[in-house]
Protein backbone atom coordinates (compact mmCIF):
# COMPACT_ATOMS: atom_id res chain seq x y z
CA UNK A 1 0.00 0.00 0.00
CA UNK A 2 1.24 3.60 -0.59
CA UNK A 3 1.90 6.93 0.89
CA UNK A 4 0.03 9.94 -0.22
CA UNK A 5 -1.55 9.72 -3.67
CA UNK A 6 -0.82 11.49 -7.00
CA UNK A 7 -3.83 10.57 -8.97
CA UNK A 8 -4.85 13.28 -10.99
CA UNK A 9 -8.68 12.23 -10.76
CA UNK A 10 -9.60 12.87 -13.83
CA UNK A 11 -12.14 10.72 -14.24
CA UNK A 12 -13.69 11.66 -11.61
CA UNK A 13 -14.49 11.15 -7.65
CA UNK A 14 -14.94 7.23 -7.22
CA UNK A 15 -16.51 5.79 -3.58
CA UNK A 16 -14.90 2.45 -2.80
CA UNK A 17 -17.76 0.82 -0.53
CA UNK A 18 -16.09 -1.89 1.34
CA UNK A 19 -18.58 -4.27 3.43
CA UNK A 20 -18.26 -6.59 6.42
CA UNK A 21 -15.26 -9.27 4.73
CA UNK A 22 -11.91 -10.41 5.42
CA UNK A 23 -11.08 -8.83 1.84
CA UNK A 24 -11.83 -5.03 3.00
CA UNK A 25 -8.32 -5.48 4.70
CA UNK A 26 -6.72 -5.04 1.93
CA UNK A 27 -9.32 -2.40 -0.05
CA UNK A 28 -5.85 -0.31 0.05
CA UNK A 29 -4.72 -2.66 -3.03
CA UNK A 30 -7.83 -1.25 -4.93
CA UNK A 31 -7.81 2.37 -3.78
CA UNK A 32 -3.89 2.32 -5.52
CA UNK A 33 -5.36 1.01 -8.83
CA UNK A 34 -8.21 3.15 -8.84
CA UNK A 35 -5.59 5.57 -8.58
CA UNK A 36 -3.59 4.52 -10.95
CA UNK A 37 -6.64 4.62 -12.88
CA UNK A 38 -7.28 7.97 -12.95
CA UNK A 39 -10.45 8.39 -9.62
CA UNK A 40 -9.94 10.35 -6.82
CA UNK A 41 -11.04 7.89 -4.38
CA UNK A 42 -12.99 7.91 -0.91
CA UNK A 43 -13.89 5.03 1.34
CA UNK A 44 -16.96 4.10 2.92
CA UNK A 45 -17.11 1.10 4.66
CA UNK A 46 -20.08 -0.80 6.49
CA UNK A 47 -20.17 -0.94 9.89
CA UNK A 48 -18.83 -4.56 9.57
CA UNK A 49 -16.26 -3.06 7.27
CA UNK A 50 -15.42 -0.63 9.45
CA UNK A 51 -13.69 -3.93 11.61
CA UNK A 52 -11.17 -4.95 8.72
CA UNK A 53 -9.53 -1.53 7.60
CA UNK A 54 -6.80 0.76 8.75
CA UNK A 55 -8.80 3.78 8.64
CA UNK A 56 -6.00 5.74 9.44
CA UNK A 57 -4.15 4.42 6.05
CA UNK A 58 -6.87 4.93 4.14
CA UNK A 59 -6.95 8.21 5.09
CA UNK A 60 -3.72 8.99 3.80
CA UNK A 61 -3.85 7.05 0.87
CA UNK A 62 -6.90 8.90 -0.42
CA UNK A 63 -6.60 12.63 1.27
CA UNK A 64 -9.83 11.87 2.95
CA UNK A 65 -11.08 10.30 5.91
CA UNK A 66 -13.19 7.11 5.90
CA UNK A 67 -16.53 7.41 6.54
CA UNK A 68 -18.93 4.34 7.56
CA UNK A 69 -22.12 6.02 9.98
CA UNK A 70 -24.21 8.69 8.81
CA UNK A 71 -23.61 12.46 9.94
CA UNK A 72 -25.67 14.01 12.65
CA UNK A 73 -28.14 17.01 11.58
CA UNK A 74 -26.30 20.18 10.92
CA UNK A 75 -22.76 18.17 9.97
CA UNK A 76 -21.16 19.53 6.94
CA UNK A 77 -19.83 17.34 3.92
CA UNK A 78 -16.79 15.70 4.48
CA UNK A 79 -16.41 13.88 0.96
CA UNK A 80 -16.66 15.18 -2.54
CA UNK A 81 -19.66 14.45 -4.67
CA UNK A 82 -19.42 10.56 -5.97
CA UNK A 83 -18.93 10.42 -10.02
CA UNK A 84 -18.99 6.57 -9.67
CA UNK A 85 -19.40 3.85 -7.02
CA UNK A 86 -17.23 0.45 -6.66
CA UNK A 87 -18.64 -1.75 -3.91
CA UNK A 88 -15.88 -4.12 -2.63
CA UNK A 89 -16.10 -6.26 -1.15
CA UNK A 90 -20.15 -6.88 -1.51
CA UNK A 91 -21.34 -8.98 1.33
CA UNK A 92 -24.84 -10.96 1.02
CA UNK A 93 -26.07 -8.97 3.51
CA UNK A 94 -25.28 -5.43 1.77
CA UNK A 95 -26.15 -7.16 -1.41
CA UNK A 96 -29.80 -8.40 -0.35
CA UNK A 97 -30.72 -5.02 1.52
CA UNK A 98 -29.35 -2.94 -1.40
CA UNK A 99 -31.71 -4.91 -3.66
CA UNK A 100 -35.15 -3.95 -1.46
CA UNK A 101 -34.11 -0.60 -1.06
CA UNK A 102 -33.14 -1.15 2.85
CA UNK A 103 -31.02 2.29 4.04
CA UNK A 104 -30.16 1.16 7.20
CA UNK A 105 -26.00 1.85 6.84
CA UNK A 106 -24.30 4.88 5.46
CA UNK A 107 -23.24 2.52 2.39
CA UNK A 108 -26.63 2.05 1.42
CA UNK A 109 -27.92 5.15 1.78
CA UNK A 110 -25.07 6.35 -0.54
CA UNK A 111 -25.72 3.55 -3.02
CA UNK A 112 -29.65 3.74 -3.10
CA UNK A 113 -29.49 7.11 -4.14
CA UNK A 114 -26.78 7.10 -6.02
CA UNK A 115 -28.55 4.09 -8.14
CA UNK A 116 -31.56 6.97 -8.31
CA UNK A 117 -29.55 9.62 -9.66
CA UNK A 118 -27.63 7.14 -12.39
CA UNK A 119 -24.64 7.19 -11.15
CA UNK A 120 -22.80 4.09 -12.47
CA UNK A 121 -22.15 1.58 -9.73
CA UNK A 122 -20.31 -1.93 -10.10
CA UNK A 123 -20.30 -4.74 -6.94
CA UNK A 124 -17.85 -7.43 -6.63
CA UNK A 125 -19.24 -9.67 -3.90
CA UNK A 126 -16.94 -11.88 -1.90
CA UNK A 127 -18.67 -14.68 0.30
CA UNK A 128 -18.78 -18.12 0.37
CA UNK A 129 -20.10 -21.22 -1.75
CA UNK A 130 -22.88 -22.07 1.32
CA UNK A 131 -23.67 -17.85 1.07
CA UNK A 132 -24.43 -17.92 -2.27
CA UNK A 133 -25.83 -20.67 -2.60
CA UNK A 134 -28.80 -18.59 -1.18
CA UNK A 135 -31.52 -18.01 -3.72
CA UNK A 136 -32.49 -14.25 -1.86
CA UNK A 137 -28.46 -13.86 -3.07
CA UNK A 138 -28.98 -14.82 -6.84
CA UNK A 139 -32.31 -12.66 -7.18
CA UNK A 140 -30.84 -9.88 -5.40
CA UNK A 141 -27.75 -10.00 -7.89
CA UNK A 142 -30.04 -10.73 -10.68
CA UNK A 143 -32.28 -7.77 -9.53
CA UNK A 144 -29.33 -4.97 -9.25
CA UNK A 145 -27.88 -6.20 -13.09
CA UNK A 146 -31.24 -5.83 -14.29
CA UNK A 147 -31.38 -1.90 -12.96
CA UNK A 148 -27.99 -1.07 -14.52
CA UNK A 149 -25.70 -1.89 -11.84
CA UNK A 150 -22.41 -3.64 -12.99
CA UNK A 151 -22.55 -6.84 -11.10
CA UNK A 152 -19.00 -8.76 -11.55
CA UNK A 153 -19.96 -12.09 -9.95
CA UNK A 154 -19.15 -15.44 -10.98
CA UNK A 155 -16.50 -18.41 -11.08
CA UNK A 156 -14.38 -16.44 -13.86
CA UNK A 157 -14.05 -13.38 -11.61
CA UNK A 158 -13.10 -15.39 -8.10
CA UNK A 159 -14.21 -18.72 -7.44
CA UNK A 160 -16.46 -19.55 -4.48
CA UNK A 161 -14.73 -21.03 -1.71
CA UNK A 162 -15.81 -23.22 1.24
CA UNK A 163 -17.17 -21.49 4.28
CA UNK A 164 -14.42 -20.80 6.89
CA UNK A 165 -11.75 -20.93 4.34
CA UNK A 166 -12.29 -17.07 2.83
CA UNK A 167 -9.11 -16.12 4.58
CA UNK A 168 -6.68 -18.40 2.18
CA UNK A 169 -8.01 -16.68 -1.41
CA UNK A 170 -7.54 -12.83 -0.36
CA UNK A 171 -4.52 -12.87 -2.34
CA UNK A 172 -5.84 -14.39 -5.25
CA UNK A 173 -8.48 -12.01 -5.62
CA UNK A 174 -8.30 -10.06 -8.85
CA UNK A 175 -9.57 -6.00 -7.35
CA UNK A 176 -9.20 -4.72 -11.36
CA UNK A 177 -12.19 -6.85 -12.01
CA UNK A 178 -14.24 -3.99 -10.55
CA UNK A 179 -12.69 -0.89 -12.09
CA UNK A 180 -12.62 -2.48 -15.36
CA UNK A 181 -16.42 -3.16 -15.48
CA UNK A 182 -16.66 0.69 -14.54
CA UNK A 183 -13.93 2.13 -17.52
CA UNK A 184 -16.02 4.07 -20.07
CA UNK A 185 -18.44 4.91 -17.50
CA UNK A 186 -20.52 8.55 -18.17
CA UNK A 187 -20.07 10.76 -15.44
CA UNK A 188 -23.78 10.96 -14.13
CA UNK A 189 -25.93 14.57 -15.03
CA UNK A 190 -26.89 15.12 -11.22
CA UNK A 191 -23.74 14.64 -8.99
CA UNK A 192 -24.90 12.71 -6.39
CA UNK A 193 -26.36 14.68 -3.40
CA UNK A 194 -24.38 14.48 -0.02
CA UNK A 195 -27.53 14.54 2.01
CA UNK A 196 -26.12 11.44 3.54
C1 LIG B 1 -14.65 -13.16 10.08
C2 LIG B 1 -15.84 -12.92 9.21
C3 LIG B 1 -15.72 -13.02 7.85
C4 LIG B 1 -16.84 -12.79 7.02
N1 LIG B 1 -16.66 -12.87 5.67
C5 LIG B 1 -17.72 -12.61 4.88
C6 LIG B 1 -17.56 -12.61 3.47
O1 LIG B 1 -16.47 -12.80 2.93
N2 LIG B 1 -18.64 -12.38 2.70
C7 LIG B 1 -19.89 -12.16 3.24
O2 LIG B 1 -20.83 -11.99 2.47
N3 LIG B 1 -20.07 -12.12 4.57
C8 LIG B 1 -19.02 -12.34 5.39
N4 LIG B 1 -19.18 -12.30 6.75
C9 LIG B 1 -20.51 -12.00 7.30
C10 LIG B 1 -20.76 -10.51 7.28
O3 LIG B 1 -19.73 -9.82 7.98
C11 LIG B 1 -22.12 -10.24 7.96
O4 LIG B 1 -23.13 -10.78 7.14
C12 LIG B 1 -22.34 -8.78 8.21
O5 LIG B 1 -23.64 -8.58 8.75
C13 LIG B 1 -22.19 -7.97 6.93
O6 LIG B 1 -22.56 -6.64 7.16
P1 LIG B 1 -22.40 -5.56 5.98
O7 LIG B 1 -23.09 -6.13 4.78
O8 LIG B 1 -23.12 -4.35 6.52
O9 LIG B 1 -20.96 -5.34 5.78
C14 LIG B 1 -18.09 -12.50 7.58
C15 LIG B 1 -18.20 -12.40 8.98
C16 LIG B 1 -17.10 -12.60 9.77
C17 LIG B 1 -17.25 -12.43 11.27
Amino acid sequence: MSGPHTSTGHRGVLYVIACGSPLARHVGRLVDLAQSDGWAVCVVTTPDGAKFVDRAALARQTGHPVRTHYKNPGDPDVLPAADAMLVCPATVNTVNKWAVGITDTLALGLLVEAQGLGVPIAAVPYTNVAMAGHPAFRSSLARLAEWGVRVVFGDHVVRLHAPGTGERHLDAFPWDAGLAALRGAARPVVPVARAV
